[in-house]
């Protein structure tokens, strides 16, 4: 929080901004991805497995057949359709009525929070969280109430029960069940169903929030919470991680009910969505790509998650412990207590060339993940993965040697009587 005013001019800008700090995840963002760095930070898919010559054809096809593409225009309904039979891989039965078109799944969550949230009201998620979810509800200066995540089985659901016994009411619960972003971890099958009774009871609104659902390396596969309940969770998909990122295109799925307050809500931030991009994105998958383009992302991001699990195991310390994630990108380490990741950061960095995101970045404000990081897997060869996380791990060992030291030599005086 700062009272500092952030333009340093005379122009009153709204109250929220003045709490509002820049992304701490952006800011890294810029000190990691410097040429040279070898980096586990972005949440960036493979750029070489992005399927540019197939995309080409299918919008080249739309240019010259497709008037409309160019044009203002209706949501594309026969991207709903595919939609809906791509939820149905997803264990999902849905009609075109209940998906809403987004300019990406940022933009349905931001969407979502416009309508449910009062200025001032109470939201729910997890104490280490996606940034994209806490910088959606700042502006409503939210009473933000927080839930531990247990590394293995997700959601502490325990403590939403606690708190909705407890009497209160958030506008929304956000979650992320499949390979959570940061922390790699999925939610137990037996979480899922507690969390959506519960929501049920309280009638507190889901938002499911499943970029990741797609990209599942290990089965069994366990239902989005959306395919467990219609009434009360609010789904949202996107296609920037199964296709790519700069389509800018997602979907919510909802009850129908709420789709006229959707397009208000979004006509207010973009009008719509790229017609051009609708079009092309329904064209590649009428000409049946995308499920073999998912099958080879499943199959290279696996071997990349394999090969990073095993570099850590390999060269982490014995006493550092990590997610297994079953699909997404990310995995979440815990280092020894001693070791604080931010510190560790710049280190890697300036001495080895090899960059992540320290957990703060992630952290609701007042929860302590100091030596915590998260590493992505999705972005760099097998090779490269191995190369980073040795140097990585040469770090952190120099660093605990050096507290050793210095322990040592502080300790003699400790001793003195
Ligand atoms: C959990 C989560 N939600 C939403 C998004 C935003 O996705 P999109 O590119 O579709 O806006 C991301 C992007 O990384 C994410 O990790």
């Amino acid at each position: 929080m700062t009272a500092e005013h952030p333009l340093n001019q005379d122009i009153s800008l709204a109250d929220w901004t003045y709490t509002m700090s820049r992304s701490v995840l952006r800011q890294m963002i810029g000190v990691v991805s410097q040429p040279g760095i070898l980096s586990f930070a972005g949440g960036l898919p493979a750029p070489e497995l992005f399927p540019a010559a197939d995309y080409a054809a299918a919008i080249t096809h739309v240019l010259a057949t497709d008037p409309k593409a160019l044009q203002y225009g209706l949501p594309f309904a026969p991207l709903k359709q595919h939609i809906v039979q791509l939820m149905a891989q997803r264990g999902i039965t849905c009609t075109t009525e209940q998906i809403f078109l987004t300019t990406g799944a940022q933009q349905g969550l931001d969407v979502l929070a416009r309508l449910l949230l009062n200025p001032g009201g109470q939201v729910m998620f997890e104490e280490v969280v996606y940034t994209g979810i806490q910088q959606v509800v700042a502006p409503f200066q939210p009473h933000i109430l927080t839930i531990s995540t247990d590394l293995a089985q997700g959601m502490a659901v325990h403590e939403v029960e606690a708190h909705l016994a407890n009497g209160a009411r958030p506008a929304f619960l956000y979650a992320i069940p499949d390979a959570h972003n940061p922390l790699g971890v999925s939610m137990s099958q037996a979480r899922r169903q507690q969390l959506v009774a519960l929501a049920v009871h309280y009638n507190i609104p889901l938002i499911e929030d499943d970029p990741y659902g797609l990209l599942q390396y290990d089965a069994p596969i366990m239902p989005p919470l959306r395919a467990l309940n219609d009434s009360h969770v609010l789904y949202v998909g996107s296609f920037s991680k199964i296709l790519a990122p700069a389509l800018r295109l997602g979907w919510i799925v909802a009850p129908e009910a709420l789709m006229p307050k959707l397009a208000v809500a979004k006509e207010a931030s973009d009008l719509e969505s790229s017609a051009l991009t609708q079009r092309a994105v329904s064209a590649y998958m009428d000409a049946g790509y995308l499920p073999g383009h998912v099958e080879q992302l499943r199959v290279a991001y696996g071997h990349r998650r394999d090969a990073m699990l095993a570099a850590l195991c390999n060269y982490f310390p014995a006493e550092a412990r990590w997610t297994v994630p079953k699909g997404g990108m990310f995995i979440w380490v815990t280092l020894p207590a001693e070791v604080d990741a931010a510190a560790l950061l710049h280190t890697a960095v300036a001495q080895e060339q090899v960059a992540f995101i320290p957990g703060h970045a992630f952290a609701v404000p007042g929860h302590n993940v100091h030596n915590c990081l998260r590493l992505n897997f999705s972005n760099c060869s097998v090779e490269i993965i191995d190369e980073g996380i040795k140097r990585l791990a040469n770090v952190i060992n120099s660093i605990r040697k050096m507290n050793l030291e210095l322990c040592d030599h502080l300790m003699p005086q400790y001793a003195t009587p």
